[in-house]
């Protein structure tokens, strides 16, 4: 597993709690600058493999971050706005039908979903508590303050960490509470199915009776809408693929050109997965000098950047049952493209 460090940081504002601005948030911090081992020997054997990968997490630097933002306005994708218009839609039902006191959400980044949750337990009267858990301490860092300002009265206690190593840091709930946890985005489908069936039973154990799990998932429908999703016409998607390999130089050293590769998105049936490669336009041999590898890629071969899998109805209650969870919402789209889910412990 790596080498862990651990820290607790304290919010600057902390320090002045018990004047006047303090601001009621917390931030347990168990991800540290430079505590990048496991991630490295992750991208190295994913790099060395007989088909060579990248883990999707290397998209998301700053420039990545902006990248997806932009992708998330892009008419192909439809997807955050599909999802985003099920949340408006159904999310008062939801919180008041299931009394949540509070929202924990997982891989918490933009704040436009988490205030939509936030707004239908605050209109319910019934919200306590926020607990956003995030790679990034500093995007947490750049909610935590704003959400608890706008939401007086609500304790915001964030978790930094990385969802394989630290969802059981999420602090437990309180008995007479009520939890709903969040996982939106559709990220759940960037995980192939044994990680993805390792993840749900994590997510189950931060759940007792009465709690919920809400999850956005993309589903099966027409391939051409699916893969111009992840091959839009303006090309920031490319872009978008193409950042991971300068992001890995940035980080490691590494000496390819971005320009060397081109952005290949496809639509595999049999594992009902879009896929995101680059294919090497020439011969590379990709120098890492901070991993100390040297990465051959034949021109024409690819590297797999991304999965995203995509659901049914029935793939995703399997998903739930094989985590000892029971379906008990589904929303999805008047075109059925994506759905929002509820499961409870079964
Ligand atoms: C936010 C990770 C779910 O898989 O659709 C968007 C990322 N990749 N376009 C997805 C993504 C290419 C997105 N997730």
């Amino acid at each position: 597993m790596g080498r862990r460090v651990t820290t607790r940081a304290t919010p600057p504002d902390a320090t002045r709690l018990g004047t006047a601005r303090a601001l009621p948030w917390r931030l347990d911090c168990h991800v540290a600058a430079g505590d990048d081992s496991a991630a490295a020997d992750e991208l190295r054997r994913a790099l060395g493999a007989p088909r060579p990968w990248i883990p999707a997490r290397w998209f998301y630097d700053d420039a990545g971050c902006d990248l997806f933002v932009q992708i998330t306005a892009l008419d192909e994708y439809y997807q955050t706005r599909t999802e985003q218009a099920l949340l408006d839609e159904h999310m008062d039902a939801l919180v008041r039908g299931h009394g949540i006191t509070e929202l924990v959400e997982i891989g918490s980044g933009a704040a436009r979903k988490t205030r939509t949750i936030l707004d239908g337990m605050e209109g319910a009267g019934t919200l306590r508590r926020f607990i956003p858990f995030d790679i990034s301490p500093g995007a947490i860092t750049a909610s935590a303050a704003d959400i608890a300002a706008a939401y007086p009265g609500v304790r915001v206690h964030g978790v930094a960490g990385d969802f394989s190593r630290h969802l059981s840091r999420i602090p437990r709930r309180p008995a007479d509470g009520r939890r709903m946890v969040a996982f939106l985005g559709g990220t759940i489908g960037n995980l192939d199915p044994p990680k993805r069936r390792t993840m749900l039973r994590r997510l189950a154990r931060l759940l007792r009776p009465g709690d919920c799990l809400l999850m956005g998932t993309d589903l099966a429908h027409d391939p051409e809408v699916l893969v111009r999703a992840y091959d839009d016409a303006e090309g920031i998607t490319a872009e978008f693929n193409r950042n991971i390999i300068r992001h890995i130089n940035h980080a490691y050293a590494g000496d390819a050109d971005p320009g060397h590769f081109a952005h290949v998105a496809r639509w595999n049936a049999r594992a009902s997965r879009i896929e995101m490669h680059l294919r090497a336009r020439r011969d590379i041999d990709w120098n890492i000098a901070g991993l100390g590898i040297v990465v051959p890629i034949e021109a024409g071969s690819t590297i797999r950047t991304e999965i995203s899998c995509k659901f049914t109805r029935e793939s995703v209650r399997a998903m739930y049952e094989d985590a000892g969870l029971a379906l008990a919402a589904w929303n999805e789209d008047p075109l059925g493209r994506y759905a929002l889910s509820v499961a409870t412990p079964a």
